[in-house]
């Protein structure tokens, strides 16, 4: 049995991170969407509602698990027994940094694959900081993400508008 992980921020997960979990779900017999818990950024989502909206999302679709992580990525590669990662790369823009990463956890856990999907090509101008940027200034995200995550940004930034709170911006 084949086990991988697909990790990321997620903040919010996107369309394009949709297709490629749907896609990734093929290549094993077992597909753990890991969200990272980062205290140190503080995102636009807390990881519970990045953790709800992607559930949500895979409703549909069965034998998928969602589950946070803290931490080294290679521990909870370790820690779930998983075989190898995969993560998408929408272009260029992404490939020195997927490599990096795949170079640097096969360092640390030696025989780690990272199996990289290419983003298809409707979806690769989508991006999570994009939808944040869209959703700050009050325009309509919905080409982007899964209804779940436009759902809850309307709901997050109407209760922002509501108390006058300035909404945060993170980074991708
Ligand atoms: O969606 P993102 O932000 O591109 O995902 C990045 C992520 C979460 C995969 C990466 O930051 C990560 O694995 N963080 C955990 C810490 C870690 O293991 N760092 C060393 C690997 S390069």
């Amino acid at each position: 049995m084949k086990t991988a992980v697909f990790p990321g921020s997620f903040d919010p997960l996107t369309n394009g991170h949709l297709d490629l979990i749907r896609r990734a779900q093929r290549l094993c017999d077992r597909l753990i969407v890991a969200v990272l818990i980062n205290p140190d950024k503080r995102g636009l989502l807390e990881t519970q509602q990045r953790l709800d909206v992607i559930r949500q999302a895979l409703a549909q679709v069965k034998g998928i698990e969602v589950k946070a992580f803290s931490g080294l990525l290679i521990e909870f590669v370790k820690q779930e027994q998983s075989d190898f990662i995969i993560r998408g790369i929408r272009g260029v823009q992404d490939l020195e940094n997927e490599m990096a990463m795949a170079w640097t956890n096969e360092k640390l856990l030696p025989g780690l694959e990272t199996v990289v999907l290419l983003t298809r090509p409707e979806l690769a101008g989508v991006s999570s900081s994009l939808v944040r940027q869209i959703a700050h200034f009050g325009g309509d995200v919905s080409p982007f993400v899964p209804p779940a995550v436009d759902e809850t940004l309307l709901r997050l930034y109407n209760k922002r508008d509501q108390s006058d709170d300035t909404p945060t911006k993170g980074g991708e």
